[in-house]
């Protein structure tokens, strides 16, 4: 499919990745809707630079743990698009919990945002979509966990599942797949001693650039309409080392 004057949103593209496949989807002429829970300035700023464009913009405010507020977005964008063409779900809660300090409140905290909020996208947003694409972002720690990060690991591997899952619920009308990202953006309370640890552990030895995942993400969209059900792992070769 095609991206020109097609209607895309993009959860959590006020800022990092999220922004970059919003920008990117701009660029290819897409009409492009992106969520923010607290990035209030960061998404008027993605709104104006979306704007300027060509694409009829627009943020929504939503904790997309909470049905609500997923329900109220997605009547917005009914009310102003009238439907919806392309869902990437890559809003993400990401946050260290050492396992002998984890807690119900961590293990919530993640699969209420990359689970939960993943699914409420895609049962909501199918309702709007008579044809498209669903891209949700999962990790490949999805299905190589690493330590410290266990509500995170095993929501993305419930995203994997869920990808495939939504797949079959939804073929053929639409097409439902994963990107797993390796080490692209390193979070920013990370140290830069922490960042070239990382960096000895891929294959590539370097980070990846969001440019990585907006690209795969254009072929996923616009290259092929005969993939469903995979995930397309973009990591350096992380899953290998
Ligand atoms: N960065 C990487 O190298 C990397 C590697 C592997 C996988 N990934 C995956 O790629 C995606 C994007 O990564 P990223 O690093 O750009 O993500 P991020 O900065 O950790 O999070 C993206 C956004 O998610 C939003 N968010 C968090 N909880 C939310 C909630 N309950 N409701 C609504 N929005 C919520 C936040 O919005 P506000 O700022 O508005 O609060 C945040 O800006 C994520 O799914 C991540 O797991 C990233």
């Amino acid at each position: 499919m095609t991206l020109r004057g097609r209607i895309v949103l993009v959860t959590g593209g006020a800022k990092r990745l999220g922004r970059a496949l919003a920008l990117g989807m701009a660029r290819r002429g897409a009409h492009v809707i992106i969520t923010y829970r607290t990035s209030a300035p960061e998404a008027r700023r993605v709104v104006a630079e979306l704007t300027r464009l060509g694409s009829r913009a627009l943020a929504v405010r939503a904790d997309l743990s909470r049905a609500a507020d997923v329900r109220a977005l997605m009547d917005r964008i009914r009310r102003r698009y009238d439907r919806l063409d392309v869902l990437i779900n890559s809003a993400a809660n990401f946050e260290r919990s050492p396992f002998r300090r984890l807690t119900e409140r961590h293990w919530d905290a993640a699969l209420d945002t990359n689970l939960k909020g993943s699914f409420l996208c895609a049962l909501y947003g199918s309702r709007l979509m008579r044809r498209g694409k669903m891209l949700n972002i999962a990790d490949w720690a999805g299905v190589r966990p690493y330590r410290g990060y266990l509500p995170y690991c095993v929501s993305k591997a419930g995203v994997i599942g869920l990808t495939k899952a939504l797949a079959k619920e939804l073929a053929p009308r639409v097409q439902v797949v994963a990107i797993a990202p390796g080490p692209i953006l390193p979070p920013e309370r990370m140290t830069p001693a922490e960042r070239r640890r990382v960096v000895r552990r891929v294959p590539l030895r370097r980070w990846g650039s969001p440019d990585d995942i907006v690209a795969t993400a254009l072929f996923l969209i616009e290259g092929t309409d005969f993939m469903t059900g995979s995930v397309v792992f973009v990591d350096g070769g992380q899953l290998i080392a």
